[in-house]
């Protein structure tokens, strides 16, 4: 199978959805080591990637791709904003003039994109930022071979590395600034990218 456009985009309303539905929870999150906005910073980001999705839906996914990243860069402040703007917009490269992805094609495009968030961010897997679930995604789309099988074993590995940022002392962002005492918290942004594999799954394999 192979994803096509409609698939995307059904992707991206996911993802509006879930951050609508989970706004207090990530703020809960964000504001036990951070500063209380990565919910609303979510929430909004995607509200108006909804916006703008009506206007590129006949264009092809690279462009699709390239809007999301503009649209979240311009639109959310913070460390997240350009995080999550710049996955999308280093995603879009590999999809230019693609009217559909094969496997092979997203697994690549996604590296893309997380590849842009380390070369951004400089995070390094274990220092409790959203890499931490990135990086492990990425590597366990790389061993399997369809977009079914994929995103199942992506989704198990996304919910496990989450729980792993709980005992890891952040080396990042606003929780470095409490030093040990961000130790016992789950990561807000590694939770939103689990969120967004938790989107795609859905979408692929019940939608
Ligand atoms: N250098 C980084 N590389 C990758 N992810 C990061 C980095 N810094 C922060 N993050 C991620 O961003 C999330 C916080 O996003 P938020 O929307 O709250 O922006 P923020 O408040 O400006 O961030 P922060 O307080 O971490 O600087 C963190 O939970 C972490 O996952
Ligand atoms: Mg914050």
């Amino acid at each position: 199978m192979e994803l096509s456009k409609a698939q995307v985009l059904a992707w991206l309303t996911a993802c509006q959805n879930t951050f609508e539905a989970q706004q207090g929870f990530l703020t809960e999150l964000d504001t036990a080591i951070g500063d209380a906005d990565h919910g609303l910073n979510m929430q909004r980001g995607f509200s108006k990637v909804a916006e703008k999705l009506p206007t590129v839906a006949e264009k092809d996914i690279g462009m699709i791709f390239k809007t999301v990243g503009m649209t979240l860069l311009s639109s959310v402040g913070g460390a997240s904003g350009p995080l999550f703007g710049t996955l999308f917009m280093k995603m879009a490269t590999p999809a230019v003039g693609k009217e559909q992805l094969s496997y092979g094609e997203f697994v690549l495009c996604l590296k893309e994109g997380v590849n842009g968030i380390v070369a951004r961010g400089k995070a390094e897997l274990g220092d409790k930022t959203m890499c931490d679930v990135w990086l492990p995604v990425v590597a366990e789309l790389e061993k399997q071979e369809s977009f079914q099988a994929g995103l199942s074993a992506a989704l198990a590995t996304a919910q496990t590395s989450l729980e792993g940022t709980i005992p890891l002392q952040a080396k990042k962002g606003r929780a470095s600034y409490l030093g040990e005492r961000s130790i016992g918290h789950q990561d807000a942004g590694a939770t939103s990218a689990m969120l967004m594999i938790q989107a795609l799954h859905q979408v692929v394999n019940h939608g």
